[in-house]
């Protein structure tokens, strides 16, 4: 393509005052989208030789079958009845998807794909259709232009959810930490993968890169991330502070006040971005419920969509759907008492409205067990805090940032990350900060880098054997809770054993 029509597709930012984007990253505007690097031009609707040169390929690839090179499974409402496959093709015309019970010569059912779309620049798309009326506990034979691969529903009693967050690592391949922690979670065959955001910062921008290492990072979680009898498992993507553009490229992220864009994140995940999603309010707003065992509610915690919007739609689901389901589960990539900075603990769009409000909210719920986060690139194990609310205080006055008291009714926050990302210290000052109410400190235990070595606050496990890298086992008992982070080689860093009350165990 030539540099004029490039030239004749940019589109100036909206701020007047900000430096053109296309001149901060030498990239380029195109209908919204951020690339680094020069831009395809097909969206401005303009015909070129490389277009051209696309459409035949693909009339080529489509004559030969194409490759499809691997497939995931979104969790679609209830992932132990419905799950949303997408498969990743050199080919823009999709076939429907045939599927069947493992090894059973039932005949295959087939469905219709219900997206499709390029992983722009890239000639790379996403196809997917949804696989319904499943039966729990049950592995399913998928097969789609000669690809073919597995997927498992969800158990209906007992769930075992896994939840990651921050990898944001360029390594996805044999001997990285996406196959290293993929390896553990394999052996605890979750129902349910929740990445809780922060997967390979790429910050709301576009651009052949980040497509690239977006698909590296999908393919690895593919791969990496099964039952132990090589099925696929249903996962639920939320975007953390790196998959929405940041006020560093021209159009700030939802606590900047810009426009929130999003990136690549809505391209390639289904359930909870298109607007046709089961069980979604907004963008990585969402919940999934496994029958009436687990409710998982997603939280998009300010970076693209903003937290005040999502509390009526969050208070709702609660009072409509707590009472239904044995356990509730919250998770968010940013925590109500989330410590990675005292500009973060005390931002009033942010954890000053989770703690105020969607906790006074959630803690009206006995059978709320844990609520998850990530963001602070670090292991986290807080008390069970409680918050006591004093609407006598404005929103943005700091008066109800230390009414938490240390209580058994309160909710376990645990996170704090990372899957893969640099590690974080735990300051002096988080590991002191006192609630004003009941004197108590926010951390039960914690595990934190500082003056490049690993540091414990409180008992942890394996000691010798960390280095925070993570992630967290959560299984939903009849009698109690169990949350087990960890660490890259197997070991468990922490085990945390909630029991139900009033549960026989
Ligand atoms: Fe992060």
């Amino acid at each position: 393509m030539s540099q004029r029509i490039i030239d004749a597709t940019v589109v100036t930012p909206d701020a007047s005052t900000q430096a053109p984007v296309s001149t901060v990253l030498g990239g380029a505007r195109v209908d919204g989208r951020v690339y680094l690097g020069p831009a395809d031009t097909e969206r401005a609707g303009l015909v070129t030789p490389a277009m051209a040169q696309t459409l035949a390929d693909v009339a080529a690839a489509y004559l030969q079958g194409g490759t499809i090179e691997f497939a995931f499974p979104e969790a679609w409402g209830d992932p132990s009845e419905s799950v949303a496959m997408t498969w990743v093709s050199d080919r823009a015309i999709a076939q429907d998807l045939s599927f069947r019970v493992n090894g059973s010569s039932d005949p295959f059912a087939t469905v219709p794909v219900i997206r499709s779309r390029r992983l722009d620049p890239l000639r790379i798309y996403f196809h997917t259709a949804v696989l319904d009326g499943l039966s729990p506990d049950t592995i399913y034979e998928f097969e789609v232009a000669g690809f073919s691969d597995t997927v498992k529903t969800a158990r209906v009693s007992e769930p075992k959810v896994s939840v990651i967050s921050d990898y944001q690592q360029f390594n996805f391949g044999a001997g990285s930490q996406l196959q290293q922690i993929g390896a553990n979670v394999t052996a605890t065959e979750p129902d349910i993968l929740v990445l809780n955001g922060d997967f390979i910062n790429d910050d709301g921008l576009f651009g052949q890169v980040i497509a690239q290492l977006y698909l590296g990072f999908l393919r690895g979680v593919a791969q990496n991330y099964r039952t132990r009898d090589g099925a696929l498992v249903p996962l639920v993507a939320l975007v953390g502070n790196h998959e929405g553009r940041n006020d560093a490229y021209g159009a700030a992220g939802a606590f900047y006040g810009g426009d929130g864009t999003i990136g690549y994140t809505k391209d390639v995940f289904s359930f909870g971005y298109m607007p046709e999603s089961p069980r979604r309010f907004a963008d990585s707003a969402m919940s999934a419920r496994i029958g009436n065992e687990l409710l998982i509610v997603c939280l998009n915690t300010d970076h693209t969509v903003p937290m005040a919007g999502q509390l009526g739609w969050f208070t709702e689901l609660l009072a409509a759907e707590a009472d239904e389901v044995a356990h509730v589960l919250i998770v968010g990539h940013v925590g109500p008492f989330t410590t990675y900075s005292n500009n973060v603990f005390r931002r009033s769009s942010q954890c000053r409205v989770l703690r105020n409000f969607f906790v006074t909210v959630a803690q009206q719920y006995p059978n709320l067990r844990l609520w998850m986060e990530g963001h602070s690139h670090r292991l986290e194990i807080k008390k069970r805090l409680r918050m006591n609310y004093d609407p006598s205080f404005t929103i943005t006055a700091p008066g109800n940032d230390q009414r938490w008291t240390d209580d058994p009714t309160g909710i376990r926050y645990l996170g704090s990350g990372p899957w893969g990302a640099s590690r974080r210290d735990l300051t002096d000052q988080f590991q002191t900060l006192q609630s004003e109410i009941d004197g108590s400190t926010l951390m039960e235990a914690s595990l934190y880098f500082r003056d490049n070595s690993h540091q414990v606050l409180g008992s942890i496990m394996s000691p010798s054997d960390n280095d925070i890298w993570h992630g967290w086992e959560l299984e939903f008992l009849s009698g109690e809770v169990r949350a087990t982070a960890r660490g890259r080689s197997g070991a468990a860093l922490y085990e945390i054993t909630d029991p139900i009350p009033g549960a026989s165990p």
